[in-house]
């Protein structure tokens, strides 16, 4: 395995997901991790990430100095290859100028690290300091024009750094870099295979559980649904997995865990219908974060009332996925709430539940291929997220029966225009927000007056950040036509042309 030190940088996933793509398990742990709590006897190698910190002020993010006497093979990535440099006794400066973008890479020295590579090729650099002085016992392997040092190694050692970024798409030859450092000067093995992945998971889960009882809160959604398999494989009937319907869910959603969940994938999945208690608690609510917190809330209540009715519940099973984790734990991360988000987390104090998160280390598109391989059909692994508190988010004011009606077959017609035109796998996420707006309109003679709808169609990878979809025109005049003639009580439609940040993704 490759271990990975996390020093902040927006691209330590794609280091993670680059290793993965090679065929090599890797793992993401914070910079300040002490050499303990590294999996140093089975690590391969160890990869330091960049950072937005500094490596040549005093208060740079360090890593445990033990990790340079385990014996194991070290690559530095830009401030990964500063901070190395400087715990190594080199120097490490500010640059005079900074450097973003492309620059051409000139290697001097090709040993193992740029074996196989042209003498010169393009690299992606994003950088202001610099490595000026060489720690004993390293060599000058590449400098570009205004980098002198842009890539060291001590190969006696099996040190390396390289001041760019090999793991971003632009740095094209920057799979081959990574796949000599991994396997020419680590010796990994190809060992990351999804498949064989989901059975030892499984094997590890039922050594885990041993026939005690796991309830899960299911939401239908990719993740949730992934997690619940691969534990019903392994757990059979103690595995207790619950749908709660707050009757703020999409039409199909209920029909897709009967059909596909329940029916073709076997789970024994206990449909709650709560949809009255929720719609009585929300009445008149306007506020956004306290209609989250009454979903929430009630959520949590119910969920826990179905625990009790099961019985001697061991476990609590979750579908968090890696990119949750690293950022709860990642440096420099000071997550302002922005949303209160929907989970079981504050079950009542006298709940005690182990975790069972058995897709954690999983990256979405990883998941994914892990529900392929247990034969989970597209129309839940290709789904688009949808938020826990469901449309109560997507209809801003009070939430009433017709709005979530209006919003459900808007929801369908974007759904069946996108899915036809081959544009809805394109999307992170495509939805109707209905607006407490009314405009005047005209249909065939008569006067209308009536609500507006927003589309929110986004790209994105892990919905920390978005853009706004540029998709084609006739799609979304043919969406907009058929929303103002099949939706009772819209006249109007409009498109959301804002990125996240400033935005977020949903409307509340
Ligand atoms: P925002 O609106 O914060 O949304 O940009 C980011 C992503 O999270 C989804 N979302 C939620 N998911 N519980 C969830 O499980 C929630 O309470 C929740 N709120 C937003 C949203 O759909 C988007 O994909």
């Amino acid at each position: 395995m490759i271990v990975i030190l996390d020093f902040g940088s927006q691209y330590t996933r794609l280091i993670c997901k680059s290793v993965r793509r090679l065929g090599v398990a890797a793992e993401i742990y914070p910079y300040n991790a002490i050499a303990e709590q590294l999996p140093l006897s089975s690590a391969k190698g160890i990869i330091l990430s960049g950072s937005p910190s500094s490596a040549s002020g005093s208060a740079s993010y360090k890593p445990d100095r033990k990790i340079f006497s385990a014996g194991v093979p070290v690559l530095g990535i830009c401030y990964g290859m500063q901070i190395m440099a400087a715990l190594l006794n080199g120097k490490v400066e500010k640059g005079e100028i900074s450097e973003f973008g492309s620059a051409e890479l000139k290697v001097l020295k090709r040993g193992r690290l740029f074996s196989g590579l042209p003498r010169r090729f393009g690299v992606w650099m994003s950088h202001y300091d610099r490595v000026v002085s060489l720690p004993s016992g390293f060599e000058t392997l590449a400098e570009t024009e205004s980098v002198p040092i842009a890539a060291m190694g001590n190969s006696a050692r099996r040190f390396y750094g390289v001041q760019f970024h090999p793991e971003v798409f632009h740095t094209r030859s920057g799979g081959k870099i990574l796949g000599n450092f991994v396997f020419g000067i680590c010796r990994a093995e190809k060992n990351w295979n999804l498949g064989r992945w989901a059975e030892e998971k499984i094997n590890e889960i039922r050594r885990r559980v041993r026939g005690e009882k796991i309830i899960m809160a299911l939401s239908g959604g990719v993740d949730s649904s992934v997690a619940a398999v691969l534990i019903s494989r392994a757990a059979g009937k103690f595995f207790y997995p619950v749908f709660i319907d707050h009757g703020l869910t999409r039409r199909s959603d209920i029909t897709k865990i009967r059909e596909i969940l329940i029916k073709k994938m076997g789970l024994n999945v206990r449909i709650l219908r709560r949809r009255k208690v929720f719609l009585k608690a929300l009445a008149g609510v306007r506020s956004p974060e306290r209609k989250r917190k009454i979903i929430g809330r009630l959520f949590v209540r119910q969920f826990a009332a179905q625990a009790e009715r099961i019985g001697g519940v061991r476990f609590l099973a979750q579908g968090t996925l890696y990119p949750d984790v690293i950022e709860s734990a990642s440096a420099g991360t000071s997550a302002h709430r922005i949303k209160t988000h929907h989970n079981v987390g504050g079950l009542p104090k006298n709940m005690k539940f182990e975790l069972l998160e058995p897709v954690k280390f999983l990256f979405k598109d990883e998941v994914r291929k892990v529900g392929e391989i247990l034969g989970i059909p597209k129309e839940i692994i290709g789904q688009h997220p949808f938020p826990g508190p469901g449309l109560a988010v997507r209809i801003i004011g009070a939430v009433t029966d017709r709005k979530i009606n209006i919003v459900r077959t808007a929801d369908e017609i974007i759904e069946d225009v996108l899915k036809r035109k081959g544009l809805y796998g394109k999307l992170w996420q495509a939805f109707a927000v209905l607006l407490p707006v009314k405009s005047v309109g005209v249909m065939g003679d008569a006067r209308s007056y009536e609500n507006a709808v927003v589309l929110r169609f986004v790209k994105s990878k892990d919905a920390m950040t978005a853009d706004w979809a540029k998709i084609p025109y006739a799609a979304i005049s043919e969406i907009s036509t058929r929303i103002v003639n099949e939706v009772d009580g819209v006249n109007r439609v409009v498109y959301d042309i804002t990125n996240k940040p400033p935005a977020t993704i949903e409307w509340e």
